[in-house]
């Protein structure tokens, strides 16, 4: 049996003061405000004790994590009908690219680049009649957990800089894969991308992706041929132009968040989730990916 916080503690203890630890995301600039020294882990079971250490319990922007929230809200929506405006391909390129967009027409590679993540935002507006309040009463529900909120200042401060994705929002507009205004749908994602939850609250978000649908409330929310998708969604494409690596490394499926985050998770054994805010140069938490691949190299837990 093995010990797992004892495997957590060892892997935060190896790697908390490592010189290297990446660079804190400054593009979105109330994201530059974070420290490269946070570290935490939390390691959410499906049977057996929670396990944490370090800053798990500290709230972090959780960013790109969302889209995979999002998506399986849309999901729950449309189902099949969504893939015929979206790919499932991985990009091979970084999250904010455009170049692809425009030589394919408008449809995004998959859900999980901002592109994609904009017509998964656009599918939410048009069906939620209160489409913030109602997608945050969603990642509460599922997580069981009233008080997670959005962090206004990051939403206003991606409002203010984030021209990549006014672009590939009009990008997609211009080809008829928008429904809605182009600001209204930006609205929304710079909010969903703003919600701040800390590490426990992530892995309580991602248990249904672990426990076959089912949330922290035994609620069945998703299909088992819907979780396999998201799963492989998030295998193949979840850490964009790095997925390859991620999968090489960690070998489960996981997103990752320029707030730092990444969850990852083994289909009915456990989520992980780890917060430590440098990047690498691909947009993905530096210490978070060595962090998980000690920790399945150490386990011997992988979906491989
Ligand atoms: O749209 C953006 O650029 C950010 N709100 C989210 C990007 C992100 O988290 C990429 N992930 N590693």
């Amino acid at each position: 049996m093995i010990d797992f916080q004892n495997v957590i503690e060892d892997i935060y203890s190896d790697l908390k003061h490592t010189t290297n630890k990446g660079v804190v995301a400054s593009y979105i600039p109330e994201l530059a405000k974070q420290s490269n020294a946070s570290f935490g882990i939390y390691l959410k079971p499906i049977d057996g004790n929670n396990c944490h250490v370090g800053d798990w319990d500290t709230p972090f922007s959780i960013q790109s994590i969302s889209k995979v929230l999002a998506l399986s809200k849309a999901i729950a929506f449309e189902d099949n009908k969504i893939w015929q405006r979206l790919d499932v391909e991985p990009s091979g390129n970084p999250f904010n690219h455009l170049t692809l967009l425009e030589l394919e027409n408008g449809i995004p590679r998959n859900p999980l680049i901002n592109a994609g993540a904009l017509v998964v935002a656009d599918i939410l507006v048009t069906h939620l009649k209160n489409p913030k309040q109602d997608f945050l009463e969603y990642v509460r529900n599922i997580t069981n957990d009233q008080t997670i909120n959005y962090n206004l200042e990051v939403a206003t401060s991606e409002q203010q800089t984030g021209f990549k994705n006014y672009a590939a929002a009009n990008l997609l507009k211009s080809y008829n894969n928008l429904n809605n205004a182009v600001d209204i749908v930006l609205d929304f994602y710079f909010h969903q991308c703003a919600l701040e939850m800390n590490c426990e609250q992530l892995a309580n978000a991602f248990y249904l992706f672990s426990n076959k649908g089912k949330c922290v409330n035994n609620k069945q929310h998703l299909t088992l041929s819907q979780v396999k998708r998201i799963n492989a969604i998030m295998l193949t494409c979840g850490f964009y132009d790095e997925a390859g690596e991620f999968a090489f490394e960690v070998g489960l499926p996981g997103k990752s968040g320029v707030g730092g985050g990444i969850v990852a998770l083994l289909p009915n054994n456990f989520v992980i989730v780890t917060w430590a805010p440098g990047l690498n140069p691909k947009g993905n938490s530096l210490i978070g990916m060595q962090a998980l691949e000690q920790f399945t190299t150490k386990t011997n837990r992988s979906i491989f």
